[in-house]
C-alpha cells in the first residue's frame, strides 16, 4: 500500500524511545529508574478529580462546542488576564485534547510549504517534527549553556531570511529548564514586529519556575496580534492523562482552529473541561506543594550530578529537567544515555533527542521521588567508575 510522502517526516519522541527499551530490559527482570519522563509523579488533586467525576454524573458526556465550552473559554480567558496581566475574552480562547494538538493545528493554520520557523535547539522535539510535516522549514537556534540556555537574541537576527514565517519559544524550556528573561521577551517582540512573523509561545511550564516568576510574551502590549499563547493542565495540575490545553490567540486564528477541531476531534471531553474550570479557580494548594517538591529534587539532583566526575550541571529556574553537560566523560550523547541505562538501570535523553545543539548533554525529569533519583545518582557514578 502507498503512504504520503508527508507521513515519513513526523518524528518519534525519545522520551517514548526510551521508554520502549526500559520496558523490554523491564521484562528482562532489570530494575529501572525513570528519569526520562515528562510527566509529574503526582496524583491530580482531589477537588479536581471531584469536579470531573461530579461533570460525568451530571450528564456532561456529550459534545461540546469544537472550541471549548464557552463558559470554559472564558474562564482561560480570566486565567490569562490575571496570569499575564492582559486583556482578552474568551473568543480568543481555544481548548484542546492537550498543547500538543494546539501546536499542531498551529502551524498547520500559518505555515505554508517553504517557510521557515525558528525552533529552540535544543528544544521539544514536536516543534521541528510538525513543521516539517506541514512541508515548512525548522531553522534550529541555538539555546547556549553560557547564557544559561537562553538563546542570543542576536541569533535570531542572522537567521531570519524572507522566508521566515515564526518563531517558537518555550519558556521555562523542555529539556533545559531555562527561562527567558522579560528583556529577551521584548527583544524577541521587536524583531517579530518589525519582520511581520508569528510567535508560538508554548508556556506549559508557566506554574513550574523557582527562585523567579514566570514572564510571558503575551504581556507585552500589541503582542497578542501576533502571539499563540499555550498552556495546559498537563504539568501544573499532575493531569497529563486528562488531555487539555488552551491557548490565547488572535480572533480569526482562533476561527481557524475551532473549524480544525470540528474536521478532527470535533471537541475536547466535555466533563475534563469541567475539571479545567475548577483547577483553574479552585484552591491552589495543590500546586505550591508540588513547586516545593521538585525545587528540593532540583537541588537534590544538581548537587548530585555536579558531584559526578565528568559530569557538570547548571541550576534551572524552571519546569523539572536538568541538561548536565557530559562532554567530559568523553562519551557521545547517546553512548552516555544507552550506558546508564543498560548498565546502570538508569533511563533518561541523550540531549540528541532535542535537537542537534544537544550533542554533548543529556536530560533527566525529576518527576521521581528524592530516594529514587540518589538511586540513579548513585548508579551513574558507579557505571562511570567502572568504565574506567
Ligand atoms: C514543551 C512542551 N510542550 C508541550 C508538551 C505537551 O503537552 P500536553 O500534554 O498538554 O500535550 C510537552 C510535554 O512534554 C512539553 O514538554
Amino acid at each position: 500500500m502507498q503512504y504520503s510522502d508527508r507521513i515519513e517526516k513526523l518524528e518519534s519522541e525519545g522520551a517514548f524511545v526510551v521508554l520502549a527499551k526500559a520496558r523490554k530490559l523491564e521484562a528482562q527482570g532489570k530494575k529501572i529508574i525513570h528519569l526520562q519522563i515528562g510527566e509529574p509523579d503526582f496524583a491530580t488533586p482531589a477537588n479536581i478529580c471531584e469536579a470531573g467525576v461530579s461533570a460525568i454524573r451530571d450528564g456532561h458526556t456529550h459534545y461540546a462546542p469544537s472550541g471549548g465550552l464557552l463558559e470554559a473559554r472564558q474562564v482561560v480567558a480570566d486565567y490569562y488576564n490575571k496570569t499575564r496581566n492582559i486583556s482578552i475574552n474568551g473568543e480568543h480562547v481555544i481548548i484542546m485534547p492537550g498543547c500538543k494538538p494546539l501546536i499542531y493545528c498551529t502551524m498547520e493554520a500559518i505555515l505554508n510549504p517553504g517557510d521557515e520557523v525558528i525552533v529552540p535547539d535544543p528544544g521539544y522535539p514536536t516543534y521541528r517534527s510538525v513543521a516539517r510535516f506541514v512541508g515548512a522549514n525548522p531553522i534550529p537556534i541555538k539555546l547556549r549553556e553560557e547564557n544559561e540556555f537562553r538563546f542570543l537574541v542576536s541569533d535570531i537576527e542572522k537567521l531570519i531570511t524572507p522566508k521566515t514565517k515564526m518563531i517558537v519559544i518555550n519558556s521555562p524550556e523542555n529539556p533545559t529548564g531555562g527561562i527567558l528573561t522579560f528583556e529577551d521577551l521584548e527583544a524577541i517582540y521587536a524583531i517579530a514586529k518589525k519582520h511581520d512573523l508569528w510567535i508560538m509561545s508554548d508556556e506549559i511550564y508557566s506554574r513550574l519556575v523557582y527562585d523567579t516568576e514566570f514572564k510571558s510574551v503575551a504581556t507585552i502590549p500589541g503582542a497578542l496580534e501576533r502571539t499563540v499563547a499555550i498552556d495546559g493542565l498537563s504539568k501544573t495540575y499532575a493531569m497529563t492523562g486528562w488531555r487539555l490545553g488552551y491557548a490565547a490567540m488572535p480572533k480569526t486564528l482562533a476561527d481557524y482552529l475551532f473549524t480544525m477541531a470540528i474536521n478532527t476531534f470535533s471537541s475536547t471531553a466535555t466533563f475534563t473541561q469541567y475539571a479545567m474550570m475548577e483547577a483553574l479557580q479552585g484552591p491552589q494548594g495543590g500546586v505550591h506543594k508540588m513547586v516545593e517538591e521538585f525545587s528540593r529534587r532540583r537541588d537534590v539532583i544538581v548537587e548530585g550530578l555536579n558531584k559526578i566526575e565528568g559530569i557538570s550541571c547548571l541550576k534551572p529556574q524552571g519546569a523539572f529537567y536538568v541538561f548536565p553537560n557530559i562532554t567530559k566523560t568523553g562519551l557521545t550523547s547517546d553512548q552516555f544515555a544507552d550506558l546508564i541505562l543498560e548498565e546502570g538501570g538508569v533511563a533518561g535523553l541523550a540531549g540528541t533527542a532535542f535537537g542537534a545543539n544537544g550533542e554533548g548533554y543529556a536530560r533527566f525529569s525529576y518527576a521521581n521521588s528524592i530516594e529514587n533519583i540518589q538511586a540513579a545518582l548513585a548508579q551513574i557514578e558507579r557505571v562511570l567508575a567502572n568504565r574506567k
